[in-house]
This record gives C-alpha cells, structure tokens and sequence, in this order.
C-alpha cells in the first residue's frame, strides 16, 4: 500500500508492506536514525515522535495508520547549525550521558511545552515519565526542560 505523510515538514510517499511500524520506515526506509531503537514494546520512550502535535511511540505506532499525518522527529527540530532551544537546554544544562535515551525525552518536552508552554515541575516530570535515562540524569533533563521552556516564553 501507498501512503502520503508529512515527516519534519517535507511531503513523503512511502510503498509499505502493511505490517512496518512507524519506527522501521523511519530508521530503515527513511535512513533516520536519531529516533532510537530499543524495548520495541512501549516501555522504555527512545522511539519518541510526534504525530499530529502529540507525542506517540513509533515502535507501536503501524506506519499504514499515518496516512495522512505530520510527523515530527528529532532530525527536524534544529534549523542549519542553529540548535533547538530544548536541545541547546540539554547541552547547556549536561543532560546528555550517553544520549541514548535523549531524542525521545527532547521529543517528548517538545510535545509538552507546544501544547503547555509555562509547566510546572511537576508537570514536566509526568510529562517524561514514559521515557527512561539509564544513566538516571532525571534531574538534569526536568531542569533542562524547565529552562527551555523559560527561554522558549
Ligand atoms: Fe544515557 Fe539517558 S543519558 S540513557
């Protein structure tokens, strides 16, 4: 089957078998790899985009179901050299380690602060908590997001 979709603004027509997962047409079709593969079963958040302004897992998300979708990845936020102000946050706050797990979580901050712009902490920790660091820096990434948010105001 034949769908349209719009990924990080640009118009893309993508022959699919029917059974690829958003994530697979992303990293595998498309040759994106900021969106990470991981648990592949909703657990851990790395697979983070956006769908239609919200944020949704790719590796649970059938790519026949975006016919017609705006999808969002990592690879779209920053414009030429210019970082996005939640990504230069994470840089300047040190919320990156090994960065695995830090595509979803920026995902997962854009998708909160274009619908809530002014978040409380609390907020902005529930907002993540589908999204997992295994180098435990929580408190660096809220303080980031928090800081991104303040900038972005
Ligand atoms: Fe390593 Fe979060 S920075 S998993």
């Amino acid at each position: 089957m034949r769908i349209k979709l719009t990924l990080n603004s640009k118009q893309q027509e993508l022959d699919l078998n029917g059974n690829e997962t958003l994530l697979e047409v992303i990293r595998d079709h498309l040759k994106l790899t900021g969106t990470k593969s991981s648990c592949d079963e909703a657990e851990c958040g790395s697979c983070t985009v956006i769908i239609n302004g919200r944020s949704a897992l790719s590796c649970i998300t059938m790519a026949c179901d975006c016919d017609g979708a705006s999808v969002e990845t990592i690879e779209g936020l920053s414009s030429g050299d210019e970082l996005h102000p939640i990504q230069q946050a994470f840089l300047d706050k040190g919320a990156v380690q090994c960065g695995f797990c830090t595509p979803g979580m920026i995902m997962s901050s854009k998708a909160l602060l274009d619908n809530n712009p002014k978040p409380s902490h609390e907020e902005i920790k529930r907002s993540l908590d589908g999204n997992l660091c295994r180098c435990a820096c929580y408190q660096k990434i809220f303080e980031a997001v928090d800081t991104a948010a303040k900038k972005m105001a």
